[in-house]
């Protein structure tokens, strides 16, 4: 494969693709450059059938203490709204259909907030730090910040930090349902979600896929509308072999063997 200047890439386990952001001397600032190998590495396991779930993490230190200031700031406007800054980012949601888990130590800050919000699941170890200090910077959270935080926490807590730039502990982000898990260390924290991404590898892609794409349209969608696209996805799975075999196998009491199709 292809090496990559910011970021680690490997599969530790059958099915899991691993993305390590590694750009230790800016706490994993998320320069342009790097959002890209980002962005290459998670198509590659999108593509990759072999692959059946991605966790991404940082360091200890860092998960991301956001996005590059240095690098944006002499933007104008015309460059930021001309080339559509940020924009490039939300394709890292939009294009893996895979589900991704994101591990979260230490600071994880305005853009890697953002980034780490943009998984399906996320799981944080003890010292985890999340903050949107933008308004600190004179700017608001310009990758998703706004919506994901007040869904996932509520408004007045979300407005709280997002108008203080005041940070979020790892005990409130467990409490407050902003992460699925605290665990009790940074390894603790990277091994859990390489072991859920595992078990998540062993289903079918295809009903992973379906779940992760049913329970994303309830952001989007009321509840009526909702359950009914949920109902024509699982009513579409019946013509998938995976149910067949899924169902067969427990009528038989044995184990299913996948095939993905
Ligand atoms: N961009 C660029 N460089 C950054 C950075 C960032 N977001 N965060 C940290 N760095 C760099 C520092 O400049 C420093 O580099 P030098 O050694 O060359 O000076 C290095 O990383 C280490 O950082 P500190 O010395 O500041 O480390 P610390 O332990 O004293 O503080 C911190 C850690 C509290 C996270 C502090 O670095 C900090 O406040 N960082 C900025 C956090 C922030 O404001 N993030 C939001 C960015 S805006 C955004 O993300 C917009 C958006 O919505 C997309």
């Amino acid at each position: 494969g292809r090496t990559f200047e910011y970021i680690k890439v490997s599969t530790p386990k059958p099915g899991v693709g691993f993305i390590e952001l590694n750009r230790p001397k800016a706490l994993n600032a998320l320069c342009t450059p790097l959002i890209l190998e980002l962005n290459s590495a998670l198509r590659t396991f999108q593509s990759d059938t072999a692959v059946g779930a991605v966790v991404l993490t940082g360091s200890e230190r860092a998960f991301a203490a956001g996005a590059d200031i240095k690098e944006m700031k002499d933007l104008s406007f015309a460059q930021a709204y001309g080339n559509d800054f940020i924009e490039s980012w939300s394709d890292l949601v939009t294009f893996l259909k895979k589900p991704l888990i994101t591990a979260v130590n230490g600071y994880a800050l305005g853009g890697g907030c953002e980034l780490a919000m943009m998984g399906d699941i996320m799981y944080c170890g003890p010292k985890a730090v999340f903050g949107q200090p933008e308004i600190k910077l004179g700017v608001i959270p310009g990758a998703g910040g706004s919506q994901r935080l007040t869904k996932a926490i509520g408004k007045s807590r979300a407005m709280e930090c997002i108008l203080t730039g005041d940070n979020i502990t790892a005990e409130q982000a467990g409490e407050w349902g902003l992460v699925a898990k605290v665990f009790e260390g940074p390894q603790e924290c990277v091994d859990g979600a390489l072991a859920t991404a595992e078990k998540i590898a062993s289903y079918s892609q295809i009903a992973a896929k379906a779940c992760k794409e049913v329970v994303n349209k309830s952001q989007d969608l009321g509840i009526r509308e909702g359950i009914e696209f949920e109902r024509r996805v699982f009513h579409g799975l019946f013509g998938s072999q995976d149910q067949k075999i899924g169902m067969g196998a427990f009528a038989a009491k044995q184990k299913p063997e996948w095939t993905n199709e």
